[in-house]
């Protein structure tokens, strides 16, 4: 086995004992995971009778180091639905290996988790989104994976999903027509499309951007794909959303160079209505 990733076995043992720390600090069992992403983290200030643990206090959690994550999850009730929220994720680029960036969401199952709703800030490649757009994200393409980094490399930990697990299936279809429902009785126009994962930490290049518009990505983001694998082949329920934070700017002459600023300013902007659609998926989870 590789140094870096740990077998089967120990990654059930660090799952087990985290998933051990936070039910002795928090009450009961959860049935869906939020984790927010870049500027989205205010929805964590709305849980009801929140416990909130830092990363750095769960065993085997790593610290989150990137400007707008708090950095601590957050247990509690949303819309009666018992939720857990992760207030920050960790990132590849962060340095952490993936089997440690997708921790929290094997833990998350451990927990009882069945549902995972994923966000993130993206930038937004279809020329037809603009900057405060909520995109509900249908497909992805996972350029990160495709290069040989998956979290779901090593041994395979047959305690939580086989060793082949099948991808067209990835954005749970009943979850997404609950959110379109979500945001139209809310008056909130929801864009579709797809995502595609990228490594980061930089922002891409206009010939990287018209590449990803070529192979049909409408949004392209730094996160979010990972989590997926891992809570698919554990067999949980995803749901993803995209904040437009800024457009791609397909050649060096039109619009404004991208900055993590952009993304936090454009984040607050995004928050509400990201936050009404999570909340009336939330509401409307008793119907699936
Ligand atoms: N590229 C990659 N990730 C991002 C972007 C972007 O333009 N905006 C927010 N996250």
């Amino acid at each position: 086995m590789s140094q870096d990733i740990p077998s089967a076995l120990e990654v059930v043992q660090i799952c087990h004992y985290a998933a051990q720390f936070i039910r002795a600090h928090s009450s009961g069992a959860y049935r869906v995971l939020i984790v927010l992403g870049s500027g989205l983290g205010a929805l964590a200030e709305e849980v009801q009778g929140a416990v909130r643990i830092p990363y750095t206090d769960i065993p085997g959690f790593a610290a989150a180091t990137v400007a707008g994550h708090a950095g601590q999850l957050v247990l509690g009730t949303l819309e009666e639905q018992p939720v857990v929220l992760m207030q920050g994720r960790l990132h590849f680029y962060e340095g952490h290996p993936l089997w440690r960036v997708t921790l929290p969401v094997r833990v998350a199952r451990e927990l009882g988790v069945e549902i995972v709703i994923l966000t993130n800030a993206a930038g937004g490649i279809n020329r037809t989104f603009s900057v405060a757009d909520v995109m509900l994200i249908t497909d992805h393409i996972n350029l990160v994976g495709m290069a040989g980094h998956n979290p779901l490399l090593g041994q395979n930990v047959d305690a939580y999903g086989p060793r082949f697990p099948e991808m067209t299936t990835a954005y749970d279809a009943e979850l997404r027509a609950l959110a379109l429902q979500a945001a139209q009785s809310a008056g909130i126009s929801l864009r579709q499309g797809v995502y595609a994962c990228v490594a980061g930490p930089n922002f891409e290049t206009p010939a990287e951007l018209r590449f990803l518009r070529l192979i049909g990505a409408d949004a392209v983001g730094m996160s979010t794909v990972h989590e997926v694998l891992v809570a698919r082949h554990a067999g949980m329920r995803v749901l993803g959303l995209s904040g437009i934070t800024n457009v791609a700017r397909l050649s060096a002459d039109e619009g404004e160079p991208p900055s993590h600023e952009e993304v936090m300013q454009a984040g607050r902007l995004i928050a509400p209505k990201l936050f009404t659609i999570v909340r009336g998926v939330l509401s409307r989870l008793p119907t699936l």
